[in-house]
């Protein structure tokens, strides 16, 4: 007998250009699970509401980050690739997960209290349920492995406190989901400035995004924040240093790693040749996706077919979990 697939959902909000956060904290392991799970992507535009209420830009948005995910090697004909919206039971889990979430508890998470301090004018309560709606995003396809980076992990931890209360409360339908990287520890990828990580709203200036030009690319890495060097052999590397050798890990060969750690070791490094390397394999790691991004973008007629193909394997999945959760629930009369 042929084994099932075990299921694997994400999500990424359209709210800005993709950058190496997002590519290596989710996109890199979308593209590695596709062969051997059953994957369920998707474009979380209604979480972009929370923070995002202009909407001029989310028709664009939305094919952007589509067009970004298939660029970076992601296969529509493998995986479900969908956006939120066209999903409407991801709707009505939400509404019923949303009396298993507690208003204390919701208050209390990072995520909510960084928005509060970000948008002061605009805790409405979509953002304050953010983490119900992602919690809905997994469960709807029963998932057990969510590909998110580290800034993700506690919206997994709420995802499997809903799991479990709905499963002791009504019938056991959901299985407990988790965070996944393949090298097991979750990404974090820095910003440039040496604080804080990549991010698709805040200090673009210190964010690689695919979408950047070679030369944006070069002036980014340039500016990068360093000093004049160790002076002592073996040294700790300082944050903003440290931050610089990792990123040379996602993009450069390992040899060419070793070469400036040895430096750094013996004293004798030059981080503006550090910098000058890793700009240059930066510009070769994104050039390439940068092009793909754009002839699909073109492609509008194509971008359609994805979505709408996207959303009826989505639905098909959703419906048989919704039948479960309701049945469950006791809310079957008929
Ligand atoms: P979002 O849109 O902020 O980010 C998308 C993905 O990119 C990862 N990421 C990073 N990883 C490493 N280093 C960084 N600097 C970095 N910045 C972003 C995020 O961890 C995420 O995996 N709430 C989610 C969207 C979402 C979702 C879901 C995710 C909605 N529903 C269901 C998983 C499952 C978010 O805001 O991601």
């Amino acid at each position: 007998m042929k084994k099932e697939k075990e299921i694997v959902m994400s999500g990424i909000r359209p709210t800005g250009f993709l950058h190496l956060g997002n590519y290596f904290g989710a996109i890199q392991n979308y593209v590695k699970m596709q062969e051997d799970y059953e994957c369920y992507f998707m474009v979380a535009d209604l979480h972009s509401l929370t923070t995002h209420p202009d909407t001029k830009e989310l028709k664009a948005n939305v094919h952007r980050v589509l067009a970004e995910n298939i660029a970076c090697g992601l296969d529509p004909e493998k995986v479900a690739l969908y956006c939120q919206s066209h999903l409407y039971q991801t709707a009505e889990l939400y509404l019923y997960l949303n009396m298993l979430a507690y208003k204390g508890e919701l208050e209390k998470t990072p995520t909510f209290k960084d928005k509060v301090r970000q948008h002061p004018d605009n805790i409405n309560a979509g953002l304050l349920t953010y983490p119900v709606l992602m919690a809905a995003d997994i469960l709807i396809h029963r998932a057990k492995y969510v590909p998110v980076g580290k800034d993700q992990e506690q919206h997994l931890e709420i995802t499997r406190t809903y799991a479990n209360r709905f499963n002791h409360r009504y019938e056991e339908v959901f299985p407990e989901p988790f965070a996944f990287n393949f090298n097991n520890e979750l990404v974090k990828v820095p910003s440039l400035d040496g604080s804080g990580k990549m991010s698709k709203s805040e200090n673009q200036m210190a964010t690689i995004f695919l979408a950047d030009e070679d030369d944006a690319i070069r002036k980014k890495i340039m500016k990068a924040k360093t000093d004049s060097g160790p002076t002592l052999n073996n040294s700790l590397k300082p944050d903003y240093i440290e931050n610089l050798f990792l990123l040379m890990k996602l993009v450069s060969s390992s040899e060419t790693v070793k070469l400036f750690e040895d430096k750094f070791d013996n004293c004798t490094i030059r981080y503006g040749d550090m910098k000058k390397q890793l700009a240059e394999d930066m510009v070769q790691f994104i050039s390439p996706i940068r092009k793909r991004v754009n002839d699909i973008l073109n492609d509008e007629a194509y971008l359609q077919k994805v979505m709408k193909q996207g959303a009826e394997k989505a639905i098909a999945s959703a419906e048989a979990t919704m039948q479960k959760v309701r049945n469950a629930m006791g809310l079957n009369y008929f």
